[in-house]
């Protein structure tokens, strides 16, 4: 019964829904787990709390599922971070949570969003290039591989006016 119960919740559809200050924890487990350098659950906190930050999160069964994360000054956002658990991944959930985010921060006054990405994440790429982002910039040597290699991020943008 345990079992069933829970593979019904492992397998729902994750619910979206406006990020606030209390999801700080579960951000920073889940962005730890998703990037070399993590954030500190009180690096996500302050972000949480401000009000030119936007986020929403995606849970399934009371846990985590995916993030996204924005910061927007003067009609102008920037995607700070963007992260789905790797048991969740390839199933469409960054596709919702950037979309319901776009139209989330268009609603806010942005008629622009920025992200920087690594040229080597071929799944952000992807999602990005779908969402209609198209790169004006490159930064050579801006990450590190797992190996130390330098890699090249891409500067996206996307209008949204
Ligand atoms: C990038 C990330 C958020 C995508 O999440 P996701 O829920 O798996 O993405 P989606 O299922 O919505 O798919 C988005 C696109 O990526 C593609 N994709 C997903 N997983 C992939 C994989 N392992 N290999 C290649 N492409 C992949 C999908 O096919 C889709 O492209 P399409 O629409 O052209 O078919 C997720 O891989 C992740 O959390 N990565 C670690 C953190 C990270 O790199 N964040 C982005 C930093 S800029």
């Amino acid at each position: 019964m345990i079992n069933l119960f829970t593979r019904f919740f492992t397998h729902a559809e994750p619910v979206l829904a406006e990020a606030n200050a209390r999801d700080a924890d579960a951000f920073a487990t889940l962005h730890a787990a998703s990037f070399q350098r993590g954030w500190s659950d009180g690096e996500f906190e302050t972000l949480l709390r401000d009000r030119n930050v936007s986020a929403h999160r995606a849970t399934s069964g009371g846990s985590l599922a995916g993030f996204i994360i924005s910061r927007l000054v003067e009609g102008e956002a920037e995607i700070l971070s963007v992260a789905v658990a790797k048991s969740r991944q390839g199933r469409g959930l960054a596709r919702r949570l950037l979309s319901l985010h776009l139209s989330t921060l268009a609603g806010r006054g942005a008629l622009a969003v920025f992200l920087e990405v690594d040229e080597a994440n071929i799944p952000a790429l992807r999602l990005y290039q779908r969402a209609g982002f198209i790169e004006v910039g490159r930064r050579a040597g801006y990450y590190r591989d797992h190996a130390g290699r330098p890699s090249t991020a891409l500067v996206l943008r996307r209008d949204l006016a």
